[in-house]
């Protein structure tokens, strides 16, 4: 079974795929975290991270794994983990760029699709319902408001020790949302046949339930 959970930054998608995938002893994929680690191997070879040849050459052979502990999912970057750096402001601020590369995608695209096509699966990012997995068995588009969203990453950030204010995550997050929905390849979009849910006034219990209740549908037609 594939479920596709697609949504602009701060939607707490990733919150509530993982939560969803425990739940349903699927394995979870994080799409995001492959395009910022794309991000960060470009900042560490000093690459212009609009350089898509040479991002490439050095993308094609890197490996990107995910390993899940009791604290949460850890990313290795050939084996480096790089969990923290890819959050790190200087990820997080260039990885629309990278993510609007055409072969960058491609890539990506390719490996998530071999990854799905051995389990079942959670996978989240923006473009997983319309082009990743577009006869994903279950389709949500997540969406809450940028005042909640801001709140939200904040809160995340704090605990993992970084601490920017809160009306600049706010612009960062309509900056992405802006960058991520215009872009000319897959860009952020809504799947025609995705269940749209609104999280700005739900709890995430009330979100996970949500949509562990579309699964039981899914699972047992009326
Ligand atoms: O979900 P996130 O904030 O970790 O995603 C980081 C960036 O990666 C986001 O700005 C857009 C890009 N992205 C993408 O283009 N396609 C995906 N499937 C997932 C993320």
């Amino acid at each position: 079974m594939q479920i596709a959970i697609d949504g602009p930054a701060g939607s707490g998608k990733s919150t509530i795929a993982k939560l969803v995938a425990n739940r349903l002893g699927f394995i979870y994929c994080d799409t995001g975290a492959m395009y910022r680690t794309a991000t960060v191997m470009a900042q560490r070879l000093g690459l212009d991270y609009g350089d898509e040849a040479a991002i490439m050459a050095h993308l094609e052979p890197l490996e990107i794994t995910f390993k899940p502990t009791a604290d949460g999912q850890l990313v290795f970057m050939d084996g480096v983990d790089v969990t923290l750096a890819i959050r790190e402001p200087e990820a997080t601020n260039n990885v629309s760029q990278v993510s609007a590369l055409p072969a960058v995608r491609a890539n990506m695209v390719a490996r998530q699709r071999e990854i799905a096509a051995k389990h079942n699966i959670v996978m989240d990012g923006r473009d997983i319902g319309t082009t990743v997995l577009p006869d994903a068995d279950l389709k949500i588009f997540m969406v809450a408001s940028v005042a909640e969203r801001a709140k939200r990453r904040y809160k995340e950030n704090l605990v993992k020790g970084i601490d920017t204010p809160l009306a600049v995550l706010a612009h960062e997050i309509e900056e992405r949302d802006r960058k991520d929905s215009t872009r000319a390849v897959s860009p952020l979009r809504e799947a025609a046949d995705a269940v749209r849910i609104d999280s700005s006034a739900m709890t995430i219990d009330e979100e996970v339930a949500a949509i562990l209740k579309l699964v039981q549908e899914k699972r047992q037609p009326r």
